[in-house]
């Protein structure tokens, strides 16, 4: 969005205002340019019909509040304290930072109320004198792209109420070798080829890049790419090989369960990236499985285990030694997390790091977490729901940490002296946060219209 600053300096200086409450009906609609950029209502996100424009400002009938009317019938109520709050005049906002400067709300005040309304002659631009003098211009595309929803107006349908709608789910007939694959130079080095690469982890939640160099550290240039990564415990980076002495289970060849990593943190990595250097001679596929579709299937059939497992909040720990020294990890959360809309906001589970002490609940409470946890298990390892491959030396498979589960069969170490060449993976984590500021930014840098990254909302799922 352009500023307001910068446009105030285009308005022609006899530039004339209608005083407020009624304003006559345009003929000709102007040019709508900008895409919407934290609109609720999806129409204005999706359809190429120009927007309403307003038709008129008035002061209403509520005290606390101005109401536009729209050539489309519809209208909007602005608080007063929103709107004086919003002031992008530069002694409000700080257009270069994007931020709001000076006043707090204490400032404004409550009762705050607009002194005089009014509209520019072409109509494009609402002015608001405020008691203190002070004045506001807000232009229309402002106006129309946060505007409020009102009663009659929903928010955008999502068909599906379990899963956004622009989320792919898979299963084995759906993903088995065809999971979404990029080339590593040309992510590396073309944008759009980074942006549908991106999309393609957001969608499906699982990606593979193929072809990067197989050697320590390209995980990093990766990272470096894409904007950063995310440290932990166990490092900025992290191997996963054999281990004279263990302290994982990943550090052994040993088979393993399906599970989401580090769920004892309060905020748990989103995304995890692993890099395959070295394979093993045999064994060592790596194994996934949907989360959100395993979830999905299980409201269907068992919908009582599926609310157990919104409302149950697991306790899992972790204790030992790693890159920056000793650690001792504990949170809880449900398996299934559900957003302000009911819809799944992330999936994690590990049985690895489950802790005993779940003493918030009565012995009948974990019983029911139990029998709703076997059912979802079930289904985790049904065959038709898991996607299995070998990873080759140079690839690199990207998933979404809280909504994919991975695992890997075990695998052969021949032989004393073949350690060195055993299977050796190099992983690291990264925040949705960083995946859909990358996104916003190329898609903004690429001009791509389609398809759309949620701009101001914290709502990717
Ligand atoms: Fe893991
Ligand atoms: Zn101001």
């Amino acid at each position: 969005m352009i500023g307001l600053s910068k446009m105030f300096s285009k308005f022609p200086k006899s530039l004339l205002w209608r005083s407020g409450i009624k304003v006559l009906r345009r003929a000709t609609p102007a040019g709508f340019s900008k895409e919407a950029s934290s609109s609720f209502i999806k129409d204005d996100i999706t359809a190429s019909a120009p927007k309403p424009l307003i038709q008129n400002v008035s002061k209403g009938d509520e005290k606390r509040y101005l109401k536009i009317a729209w050539n489309d019938g519809t209208s909007s109520r602005f608080p007063y304290i929103f709107l004086r709050d919003n002031c992008r005049c530069p002694e409000c906002f700080d257009n270069a930072s994007k931020q709001h400067i000076l006043h707090t709300v204490a400032d404004i005040g409550l009762d705050i109320e607009v002194k005089k309304a009014s509209l520019s002659k072409d109509g494009l631009t609402l002015k608001c004198l405020w008691p203190n003098g002070h004045e506001s211009m807000y232009t229309q595309d402002w106006l129309r792209d946060t505007r409020m929803r009102e009663g009659n107006e929903t928010r955008p349908r999502n068909f599906d109420s379990l899963i956004k709608d622009e989320l792919i789910l898979w299963d084995r007939a759906k993903l088995q070798d065809k999971v979404p694959s990029h080339d590593y130079s040309g992510l590396m080095k073309d944008d759009k080829n980074l942006f549908d690469f991106l999309y393609a982890l957001y969608q499906h939640g699982l990606v593979l890049v193929n072809h990067a160099p197989a050697k320590d550290g390209v995980i990093m240039e990766m990272a470096a790419r894409i904007g950063w990564n995310r440290r932990t415990h166990l490092g900025e980076y992290w191997d996963v090989k054999i281990e004279d002495d263990p302290t994982h289970l990943g550090s052994t060849a040993k088979f393993l369960h399906f599970h989401t990593d580090l769920p004892y943190y309060s905020t748990t990595p989103t995304i995890q990236a692993l890099h395959c250097i070295q394979q093993s001679s045999e064994g060592g596929r790596s194994t996934f499985v949907d989360g959100f579709n395993v979830v999905k299937q299980l409201k269907r059939i068992n919908p009582d285990a599926f609310d157990v497992l919104t409302d149950f909040y697991v306790r899992y720990s972790d204790e030992g030694n790693d890159a920056f020294g000793e650690y001792s990890l504990g949170f809880s959360a449900p398996i299934i997390k559900l957003n302000k809309f009911g819809r799944v906001e992330h999936f994690q589970c590990s049985h690895f790091v489950m802790s005993e002490t779940q003493n918030d609940y009565s012995p009948s409470e974990v019983l029911a977490f139990y029998d709703a946890y076997y059912q979802l298990t079930k289904l985790l390892y049904k065959s038709e729901n898991v996607v299995d491959f070998r990873l080759q030396p140079g690839q690199v498979a990207l998933f979404q940490n809280t909504r994919v589960m991975h695992g890997r069969s075990a695998y052969e170490v021949i032989g004393e002296t073949s350690v060195s060449a055993a299977r050796w993976l190099q992983g690291t984590f990264f925040e949705h946060d960083v995946i859909f500021s990358k996104l916003r930014v190329l898609q903004q840098k690429l001009g791509l219209k389609s398809p759309r990254i949620y701009k101001q909302s914290d709502d990717f799922f």
